[in-house]
Order: C-alpha cells, then sequence, then structure tokens
C-alpha cells in the first residue's frame, strides 16, 4: 500500500489534498448575483432535468465533481468515453452529460442560454440555475455502454437509463442559484459541500481521511473495512450515495437510519463523519471506483476504500475489476490514494470479521447472505444473523421494508 502523506494546504481550499485540477469549483451564485440569475432564467426556456441530472448539478455547483464547471461538451465527452481522460490531461471516467429529446434540442441554439429546472412535488417546476449551452451533439448509446459500463445489455440498470435517455447532449458551463429541492429537504443536516467538509476535516486536526462509499445499510463486513482502514488514517468519512439508486436498493432513508442506529454506540464520534453523497448511481463498477474515489477527493479525503465489487451489480463484473483499473491511471494524477479490500465475512472457526486474504478456513465456516437473502429475510419481518449485521440495524432495516411497504399498498 502507498503510504505517502498528499500534499499540504495551498491557496484556494482547505485540506491535505488538492481537488482534481488543483481549483475547488463554486458554480453557486449568491446574493445579487443569484437574484440577478433567477430573473434572467424566467424569461428563458427550461430544461427539466432528469433525477440523475439533478444530483449532477448539486455535484458540479459544490465543486464535488472539480475541475468540472458544467455538462461535458464533445471533446471531453469522447475523450472520458474512449480514453478515461478529460482533453486536459485529468483521469475522469464517467461522462457527466445533459441529455435532451431531439424536440427540444432543435428549439435550442448553441450560444443561447436556458434554465435548469426540476419537478416540484406541487406539480409546477423548481429553477435551479442557467446553462450557458456551448455545443448540442449526438452520441453513439452503443458505444458508451460497452465501453463505460462494460456491457450493451439492457438488464444492466445503468444501461437501461443510458438507452432511455435524450438521443442530443447539451454541454455548457452552469451557475446555480438555488440548490436541488433534495438539498432543502432531504438529510440538509448531512449535506456537507466539499468546501464544508474540508474545513470540518481541518477542525478536527485530520491530516488523512479516509472516505467510504456506499449505497447499502451497514453490515459487518462494511464496518470491518472501515475500522481496518481507520487504523491507519486519523478520520473515517462515512458517505453514502442518496441520489437516484434503482427500485430494489433499500431507499436511502432507511439506509442513513441504519448508520445513525449504530454511530453513537460502536464508532469514536471525534474520528468519524457521516455525509451524503448527493450523486446518482450508475453501477459502472471499475469506471464508478475511479470516479468515487476522485470525487471523494473534492471532499478531501486522502484516501479512499474500494472493497469487492464497488459499485457493481448482478455480476456485470469481475469482484476486484475496480482494485485493477486503478493500475491503467497515473498515482499522482488520481492523487487519493485506494485502499483495497478483499472480499471480508464472519468466520465461525476465526470467531470474527475476517477476510478471504486473512482467514485460512472453508468456506463452510463463513457467514454469508446474498442481497437476494436478506431481502427475502427482511420482508419475513425476520432478524439478520448477528454475524451479518448488528441487531440495531436490522431492527431499522425491517421497520424501513414495512414502511415501504405500506406506501406501496397506499
Ligand atoms: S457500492 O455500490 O456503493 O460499492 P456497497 O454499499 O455494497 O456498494 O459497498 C460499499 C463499499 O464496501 C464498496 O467499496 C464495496 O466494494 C465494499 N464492500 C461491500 N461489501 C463487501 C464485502 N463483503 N467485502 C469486501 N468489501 C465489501
Amino acid at each position: 500500500m502507498n503510504d505517502h502523506t498528499p500534499s499540504q494546504s495551498s491557496p484556494g481550499y482547505v485540506g491535505a489534498i488538492a481537488p482534481h485540477g488543483g481549483t475547488l469549483i463554486n458554480r453557486l451564485l449568491r446574493g445579487d448575483m443569484a437574484e440577478a440569475a433567477r430573473e434572467m432564467a424566467l424569461g428563458l426556456k427550461a430544461i427539466i432535468l432528469s433525477p440523475m441530472n439533478v444530483s449532477d448539478v448539486e455535484l458540479i455547483a459544490t465543486g464535488a465533481l472539480s475541475p468540472l464547471t458544467g455538462f461535458m461538451g464533445p471533446a471531453d465527452y469522447h475523450s472520458v468515453v474512449y480514453d478515461m481522460h478529460l482533453v486536459n490531461g485529468l483521469p475522469w471516467t464517467i461522462p457527466i452529460t445533459l441529455p435532451v429529446d431531439e424536440e427540444t434540442a432543435n428549439e435550442i441554439k448553441t450560444g443561447q442560454s436556458v434554465a435548469l429546472a426540476e419537478p416540484a412535488p406541487d406539480g409546477n417546476t423548481h429553477l435551479m440555475g442557467v446553462l450557458e449551452v456551448s455545443d448540442k451533439y449526438t452520441y453513439y448509446k452503443n458505444i458508451e455502454a460497452e465501453l463505460v459500463y462494460r456491457t450493451t445489455e439492457d438488464k444492466h440498470p445503468g444501461v437501461a437509463r443510458l438507452y432511455r435517455q435524450g438521443n442530443v447532449l447539451l454541454a455548457g458551463d452552469i451557475w446555480l442559484f438555488d440548490l436541488p429541492l433534495a438539498a432543502k429537504t432531504e438529510f440538509p443536516e448531512l449535506r456537507h459541500t466539499p468546501a464544508q467538509t474540508r474545513r470540518l476535516f481541518a477542525r478536527a486536526g485530520w491530516r488523512r481521511i479516509v472516505g467510504f462509499q456506499t449505497r447499502n445499510p451497514i453490515h459487518r463486513a462494511h464496518e470491518y473495512i472501515q475500522k481496518t482502514a481507520l487504523e491507519i488514517v486519523d478520520g473515517l468519512f462515512l458517505h453514502p450515495l442518496v441520489g437516484e439508486t434503482k427500485e430494489d436498493d433499500i431507499p436511502a432513508d432507511v439506509r442513513i437510519e441504519s448508520y445513525q442506529a449504530i454511530l453513537r454506540d460502536y464508532y469514536p464520534p471525534d474520528r468519524v463523519l457521516l455525509g451524503v453523497f448527493p450523486a446518482a448511481m450508475r453501477y459502472a463498477g471499475p469506471r464508478e471506483a475511479i470516479f468515487h474515489a476522485i470525487a471523494r477527493k473534492n471532499y478531501g479525503c486522502t484516501h479512499f476504500i474500494v472493497g469487492r465489487d464497488h459499485a457493481g451489480v448482478k455480476g456485470y463484473y469481475g469482484s476486484f475489476d475496480a482494485h485493477y483499473i486503478f493500475d491503467e491511471f497515473d498515482k499522482e494524477a488520481i492523487g487519493i490514494i485506494p485502499l483495497f479490500f478483499d472480499n471480508t465475512f464472519y468466520c465461525r472457526k476465526c470467531g470474527g470479521i475476517v477476510s478471504a486474504k486473512t482467514c485460512p478456513h472453508d468456506e463452510s465456516e463463513h457467514v454469508t447472505l446474498s442481497g437476494t437473502q436478506v431481502r427475502e429475510m427482511l420482508e419475513r419481518g425476520e432478524m439478520l444473523p448477528e454475524e451479518f449485521t448488528r441487531p440495531e440495524v436490522s431492527q431499522v432495516l425491517i421497520e424501513g421494508m414495512k414502511r415501504k411497504k405500506n406506501a406501496k399498498t397506499g
């Protein structure tokens, strides 16, 4: 494991590590500037964003996707899809694009500004900002699917979303005068921006911070790899993703509750920060692992956990493809240090959580459950084995499943 401490503070950002590209981007207008932009947006054609693009504009505006200042144009798009780098040479693995249908695209001219909006619960639209359209271009969805997701099958949820989206991409810089509604209604107290987490880490005196991405409730294997990583750094940043996930993933509010249920009793409060990552899941496995790591670097993390099948789905990726992809990049250019973990589980013979790397025993001694088994047990209201998940978490999950079921049946 490479164990050097990345560079110290330099002008423009707080913290132990430089943002990707060296500057922490801020595209959120305030005060008079925000009001002027809002006035202007009222007179512009509005584009209603998909849930994923709503997440993207929040991430761009707050600097989580530094150095991006907007949606990618054709040069960056092609460079990212084919070569996993931006045109300026920085590693970047996931295209950040704004797809619209052809009819909408025909109504927009390059050089024009459009308003960025999202549907509001009252049936109206909520205006968030402005996009200065620098380009509009077509693209090949099957090529993006093959290169970014490594499959063209529409059974893959990320590919299915790609196939559903519009055929024309709008590019250009964005300015927001208002964050998405979710920023005020969903976990506002945990929605720390990169500038905020950098200040929080500095205030805590942490110089080496490990970030943890997750889209699942916490279980013992997670806890094991988080605490193992914490042994060699100063602070742990738990950063569950709360943007759009696939239908059968556990809802974000239940997942966050599962964290809150055990943080107080099992984690040292002066060494752990819980925040939420407002991104949508792509399920792009290895490429998304790089993307997740770079975003966490922008939040000020110096290290990032990559375990088994990171951001994977339905067996589309090899268990450790998300480790191997890091070898394809210059370490200095990635900047954040990946901490790789093997498959971890409870072993009855060892009497604790171990990994394929540390346990000598036969599989029959291991307590492992598939996602489907977990879901089925929770739906029946059964507690999960204590070796798999702490009882406090099982309780939260059973209640959460009940709420979800009741909400569905009305
Ligand atoms: S992910 O889509 O966000 O990667 P998940 O929440 O399941 O999914 O995983 C969060 C992190 O923990 C990822 O880095 C993943 O590789 C790792 N992880 C999850 N379960 C295990 C496990 N049993 N062994 C090793 N790593 C794991």
